[in-house]
């Protein structure tokens, strides 16, 4: 395709069952968003929608779990994740839902018209399930062994290990999701998209036609699946929860998700159309116009072969251009996980960082696992903020403000004649824009960052070479030149930086006064600027030395980064500890019950409350604490060993349980009369017993 008239990006909707993390970010959100915010500086016209997911088995199971229904969980979720999306600066045209009233019409019709044309196949059939339940298993309702690479938790629709997508009657040893059991066999009746009927189709349109232009880790993927053979999957499930089947015979089932869901994309640009007075079917269907989906590699199935294959049934739509999957983010070594909170939370990150949207925007795209996963640590957050966005982009922005405001009061002086180095400078500034774009139209987007950086460096260095604080005192001509060209390196960051950092970008703006900013931009068009009316903000910094002009006013000079303190990132650091101890206690199973005990062995034991009146460690030990007791019957001593849950001090007037009968022992040559009673908290530490005490599981045992 050459220029297209217009742009389709798609951000894959997210699962509605828990907030947005730094996985979603980093493998779906930040890309998107970098490679739209792009487009639209070069004028383009470009429609970048998204929603929630609102339908599927993770919604049902977590609905389940807390005891509300399906909608309760969407509704909580859908709104803390758009409004975080929002706060963090993911510039969607549209951010919609798959509840949503326009997307149930426009799933219901695209199955109505593929079932008209005749491209199902209808198949009644055994299906796997659950008679307790009353349910079939599908897609997370079964887990079993995946037929492919063994993974033993493998799901019905997909293996979350090696990627495949199979039929829940494939797993090996399948066990139900809900209540563990072995699932029978029962029949029902559904329709297949027969994917077999695709297949040689999609070799061509995939394996030699994209064979080129698709990142290599999702064309090989693609090309498995193709070689291993495709068959039908069927679009419909036995649920009640999702998109009724709009046709005859279809009462009581809804259409499978990942048949609805990539349909969001089209209804989300149909509301934004709708909302703003445009037409949305050039967005979907208009042949100049290049559809592109952002995902991550668990979707790439889906975006490759499923939907492309809907879309081509159908008739009427574009397919995609390219479908830019990345690899997964993992956090301190560890597995992303909703369901085990192992996240950094976006909607808390903008709690805990207020106003650094963009270094959370930056570290995820220095470390984009665009060809491999990749690991996130709050130690690297901190180096790339304090040693790259303070210490280098901050760092000249703040020296070419503050001298500019020291010796011409903000008035950008006029140059003498440029030197070699000028000329030079000059040169290498005008081709970044090129540079930049061209890792960017190959969705080379930590490179493309990386180049950012390197416009940075060339002020910095320019400064640190020329020395205008030095020069100052004997060539205030020069100095004029100097400071006139590190001007020009500052406003050319300012538009530079507005992809990947738009935050820094709109205050850099306001600080130089110069062009337009992004907020400014979107208030002064109804919606996007088309590629005619505005200027091309991009190529403009290519082809002119001039950004901003001789005797323009600048701004004062406010701090565009801020150092983050050890305390800071430690505080992360302790809370990811917590879920990992809580994680490691939750996994902790309820020890087997011991051998059946009379009535008469059980009132052999004598217990009664008592009051720790004394309580010191035993000398020694770390583990021992001699205590004073008054069990009413008398004041005696036992020893504990619980010095390593509690301080003396802390316990002296905690009512306890005490078994006074047990023969008294020698501990370390003290007689110990007795046992206080014990159970563990949900963190593993020792707790009196008190059942309510918070976190003490059912089954722990007290001893
Ligand atoms: N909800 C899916 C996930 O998080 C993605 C859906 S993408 C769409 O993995 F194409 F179906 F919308
Ligand atoms: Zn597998």
């Amino acid at each position: 395709m050459e220029t297209p008239s217009r742009y389709t990006i798609t951000a894959a909707l997210p699962y509605t069952n828990g907030p947005i993390h730094i996985g979603h970010l980093a493998g779906v959100y930040v890309p998107a968003d970098i490679y739209t915010r792009f487009l639209r500086m070069q004028g383009r016209d470009v429609a970048f929608v998204c929603g929630s997911d609102e339908h599927g088995v993770p919604i049902t199971i977590k609905a389940k779990k807390e005891g509300v229904s399906p909608q309760d969980i969407v509704d909580k979720y859908h709104k803390i994740i758009k409004k975080s999306f929002e706060d963090f600066g993911i510039s969607f045209n549209n951010y919609s839902r798959t509840s949503a009233e326009i997307h149930h019409k426009t799933a219901s019709e695209f199955f109505k018209k593929l079932y008209d044309d005749g491209k199902f196949t209808e198949e009644t059939n055994q299906q796997l399930y659950d008679a307790e339940a009353d349910q079939f298993l599908a897609d997370r309702f079964v887990v079993g062994t995946c037929p492919k690479c063994g993974f033993e938790e493998s799901y019905g629709d997909q293996c979350e290990k090696c990627g495949t997508s199979h039929n829940a009657m494939d797993l090996i040893n399948p066990k139900s999701a809900i209540t563990g059991a072995t699932p029978t066999l029962k029949e029902t009746r559904h329709w297949f998209l027969p994917l077999d009927q695709y297949e040689s189709w999609l070799k061509k349109w995939i394996l030699v036609e994209h064979k080129k232009d698709w990142k290599p880790n999702v064309y090989g993927q693609v090309k498995s699946w193709i070689d291993d053979g495709l068959r039908a999957r069927a679009v419909t499930r036995d649920l009640d929860w999702g998109i009724p089947v709009p046709v005859e015979g279809g009462e009581g089932k809804v259409l499978y998700v990942w048949f609805d869901a990539p349909i969001g994309y089209i209804s989300s640009t149909k509301e934004w159309a709708e909302e703003t007075g445009k037409d949305w079917e050039p967005y979907w269907k208009d042949k100049n116009t290049k559809l592109v989906h952002f995902i991550g590699k668990d979707n790439i199935v889906f975006h490759c072969i499923i939907f492309p294959a809907m879309l081509k049934a159908e008739g009427s739509y574009n397919l995609p251009e390219n479908v830019p999957a990345n690899e997964f983010l993992n956090l301190e070594g560890k597995k992303l996980s909703t369901s085990k909170n192992w996240a950094v939370w976006l909607h808390e990150y903008l709690k805990d960082f207020p106003g650094q949207q963009d270094v959370l925007r930056y570290a995820l795209t220095a470390n984009a696992p665009e060809t491999k996963d990749n690991d996130f640590t709050w130690k690297d957050f901190q180096a790339r903020n304090n040693n790259e966005l303070v210490a280098i982009f901050g760092n000249f922005i703040n020296r070419v403000l503050v001298l500019t405001n020291k010796y011409y009061d903000g008035i950008v002086p006029s140059p003498n004649e440029y030197s070699e180095i000028d000329e030079q400078v000059l040169a290498e500034l005008r081709a970044y824009p090129a540079v930049i774009a061209s890792s960017i139209d190959r969705y080379r987007f930590r490179e493309a960052q990386a180049e950012l950086m390197n416009v940075a460096r060339l002020g910095n260095k320019y400064l640190a070479d020329e020395e205008p604080w030095k020069l100052i005192k004997t060539d205030e001509e020069r100095v004029k030149t100097i400071m006139y060209v590190a001007l020009q390196i500052a406003s050319a960051l300012a538009s530079l930086s507005e992809p990947f950092l738009p935050f820094t970008a709109e205050k850099l703006k306001k600080m130089l006064d110069y062009g337009k900013s992004s907020s400014e931009a979107a208030a002064s068009t109804s919606d996007i600027p088309s590629k005619d009316s505005e200027e091309n903000e991009w190529e403009k910094i290519g082809q002119e030395t001039e950004l901003l002009p001789a005797g323009h006013q600048i701004g004062k000079a406010e701090l565009l980064f801020s150092k983050i303190e050890d305390e800071q990132i430690q505080q992360q650091l302790d809370k990811l500890e917590a879920t990992k101890a809580a994680n490691e206690a939750e996994n902790k199973k309820a020890e087997p019950q011991k051998e059946t005990a009379t009535f008469e062995d059980f009132t052999k034991m004598d217990l009664r409350v008592g009051t720790i009146v004394e309580a010191s460690k035993m000398p020694k030990t770390n583990k021992l604490l001699v205590l004073k007791v008054d069990t009413g019957i008398d004041v005696r001593t036992i020893v504990s060993g619980i010095a390593q849950s509690f301080k003396p001090e802390d316990i002296i007037g905690r009512k306890v349980t005490v078994l006074v009968n047990l023969a008294p022992r020698k501990l370390r040559g003290v007689e110990s009369e007795g046992m206080i009673l014990m159970t563990e908290n949900g963190e593993g530490k020792l707790v009196f017993v008190n059942p309510d005490e918070e976190g003490v599981k059912n089954g722990t045992v007290i001893s």
